[in-house]
């Protein structure tokens, strides 16, 4: 099989495209025959080291906690009826990277006929992660919801759920994406990087505020967004693409009644998460919600893929490709 691996810690140049023997199946799990890789930008954060405190990976090491493909071969205790089946998998966290990888079987979800294997990959995180903090943040009909850093994989689903779900929803990106975030039809798209960012919020909000604020960048411009939730609103402080989560003044937050949650509201049991991806396939399938795949990759481009993230050139989704 072809595995891009990470080296060493360091920039994108640190991957090299490896060829090993095909893994086996164990008892209770199953290999893919992968054809597409999910991606994700804490994977470029954990490939700088700059998350070796958060994250237990160590060069030589293969990336990768989600794909889609086919199963090629089941373990003891694992029904036959899954060979040849499309499915998506969460690989526990890394060797995804590859065109063959091993996973548990109740890791693995079939994927309805309906639904391509490159948008289940699009949905295995971001939109496990929507419908998780849109439970949590208890987004409900008649909702004012902030979405800060809405030009991202999780960022966008949150915008189509916001749509779908809530009264009203206000996006947050900045520059030459603004135009593609307009496309998702949000009910007011706000340019971050204008000084007068905050006063057109509560301009939309008014007094009140936004009932949920969802940020996915973390840093000042989280902070920011925390000042406009409402008085009982939520708080979701789950993204750190600027460098930290937002920093929760948690006096503030007591005063106004505000429920703020943390990355841990993002951390689900395999279980959940399994839940969640299966809802996220009945909702694509229906058409509630349609990952917005930005760029695609080969496998062996997967150093370009993270330049690209860290870059901040991508938009939307970015998934990885590996040819079979
Ligand atoms: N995806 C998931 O399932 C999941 C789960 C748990 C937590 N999270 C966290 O949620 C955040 C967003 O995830 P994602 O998957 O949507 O990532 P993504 O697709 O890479 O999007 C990142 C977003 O952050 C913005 N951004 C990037 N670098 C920035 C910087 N230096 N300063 C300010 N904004 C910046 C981007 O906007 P620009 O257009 O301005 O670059 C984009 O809107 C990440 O922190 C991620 O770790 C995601």
């Amino acid at each position: 099989m072809r595995a891009a691996m990470v080296s060493k810690f360091g920039g994108p140049e640190v991957f090299r495209l490896v060829e090993t023997p095909d893994p086996v199946a164990g008892d209770g799990e199953v290999l893919i025959g992968v054809e597409v890789i999910d991606t994700l930008w804490v994977e470029t954060a954990i490939r700088s080291g700059a998350a070796q405190e958060y994250f237990p990976m160590r060069p030589p090491y293969v990336p990768g906690s989600g794909i889609a493909g086919r199963v090629l071969q089941v373990g003891a205790g694992v029904p036959r009826g899954l060979l040849g089946r499309r499915v998506v998998a969460h690989t526990g966290g890394v060797g995804g990277y590859a065109d063959r990888a091993v996973v548990a079987a109740e890791a693995v979800v079939v994927v309805p006929d309906s639904v391509d294997l490159a948008v289940a990959a699009a949905l295995l995180h971001d939109a496990v992660t929507a419908l998780a903090l849109f439970d949590v943040t208890k987004v409900g009909r008649g909702d004012g919801v902030l979405v800060v850093g809405a030009s991202g994989g999780l960022g966008l689903l949150c915008v189509q759920l916001a749509r779908a779900r809530a009264e009203r929803v206000v996006a947050v990106a900045r520059g030459a994406k603004l135009e593609r975030v307009a496309r998702l039809g949000p009910d007011k798209l706000i340019d971050s990087a204008r000084p007068d960012w905050i006063a057109q919020a509560r301009a939309v909000f008014g007094e009140h505020g936004a009932d949920v604020v969802l940020d996915n960048v973390g840093g000042q411009l989280g902070e920011a967004a925390f000042m406009l939730t409402a008085r009982g609103g939520r708080f979701s402080a789950h993204g750190s693409p600027s460098g930290r989560f937002a920093s929760v003044d948690w006096q503030a937050a007591d005063e106004r009644g505000v429920s703020a949650t943390g990355i841990e509201a993002a951390q689900l049991t395999a279980r959940d998460r399994s839940a969640y991806l299966e809802q996220a396939l009945r909702e694509a399938a229906a058409g509630v919600i349609a990952p917005v795949i930005g760029q695609t990759f080969p496998l062996d481009q997967a150093g370009a893929a993270h330049a690209a993230i860290e870059g901040r050139a991508v938009f939307g989704k970015t998934l990885l490709t590996t040819g079979i």
